[in-house]
């Protein structure tokens, strides 16, 4: 019902009305075996889950709450590059859908006009160095409006159609999604992460920009040079040192 044009990418979705996590459904679809790009979606999560242990405010109706699953034949270091290529086919799918122009905030938010409008949560079943599966968690704002978000995130969060000024259908939104995300995904399976890195270099708003990057270990300064090939932020502080940051919150200044 999507007219979807793709060959794997959703072509098997599970569809709930209601849900604790669909990142929770996709772990145990992916266990019993469920084929590479299943797409797990529900109208309302009642546990959703966002990074570093936060909660992922889910209500019902007016937003996207998927997990995609994913059996690549990759290293696990790797995985954080499936993260990056994500956003990049998020900010050209919503593109291609609304007209907006969404940004990449490292590692993983996407904005809209500055705020956030869209999550990606990773996660990985693996074993020793090899990869079982790695389930791709994404929430995105699509209809709610401003006073629909809770107080604590009103001045940083946005949706699609605060920003558009208008409500959009989500279907349009996931179809788009997926093309692109199918194309970037067989892009890199066969030719390595080079040709997303640049475009995610080109859709981030983090670069060349001073940012304060606070990690479990203390927080470090300076300027946002690139990514490294393992998704790693590369900072150069105001000795000239360059220092890796594998997650982090980040702020902008
Ligand atoms: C973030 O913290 O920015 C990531 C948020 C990820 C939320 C999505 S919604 C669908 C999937 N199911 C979950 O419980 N979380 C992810």
């Amino acid at each position: 019902q999507l007219g979807l044009q793709t060959d794997f990418i959703g072509q098997n979705i599970v569809y709930y009305d209601t849900v604790d996590s669909t990142q929770k459904i996709a772990h145990e679809l992916s266990q019993k075996g469920a084929e590479e790009g299943t797409l797990v979606v529900a109208d309302e999560q009642t546990g959703g889950r966002g990074r570093m242990a936060r909660v992922w405010y889910s209500p019902k109706g007016t937003g996207i709450w998927m997990s995609i699953i994913l059996r690549p034949n990759i290293p696990l270091q790797k995985t954080p590059q499936l993260t990056l290529l994500t956003a990049v086919a998020l900010v050209e799918g919503i593109e291609e859908a609304t007209g907006l122009s969404p940004t990449i905030k490292w590692p993983n938010d996407i904005l809209i006009n500055g705020k956030k409008a869209v999550g990606i949560l990773t996660e990985l079943e693996a074993e020793a160095d090899q990869v079982h599966s790695v389930i791709i968690g994404i929430g995105i704002n699509v209809n709610q409006q401003i006073d629909e978000f809770p107080e604590a995130i009103r001045n940083t969060a946005t949706s699609i159609a605060i920003e558009k000024g208008e409500k959009i259908h989500r279907a349009l939104i996931i179809q788009k999604f997926l093309e692109r995300f199918e194309k970037w995904y067989t892009t890199y399976l066969e030719h390595g992460f080079k040709p997303i890195k640049l475009l995610w270099e080109s859709y981030s708003i983090s670069l060349n920009k001073t940012i304060h990057a606070r990690t479990l270990s203390g927080t470090v300064v300076g300027k946002a040079l690139g990514i490294n090939e393992e998704g790693a932020l590369l900072i150069e502080t105001s000795e000239g040192k360059i220092e890796k940051v594998y997650s982090a919150d980040i702020d902008i200044k």
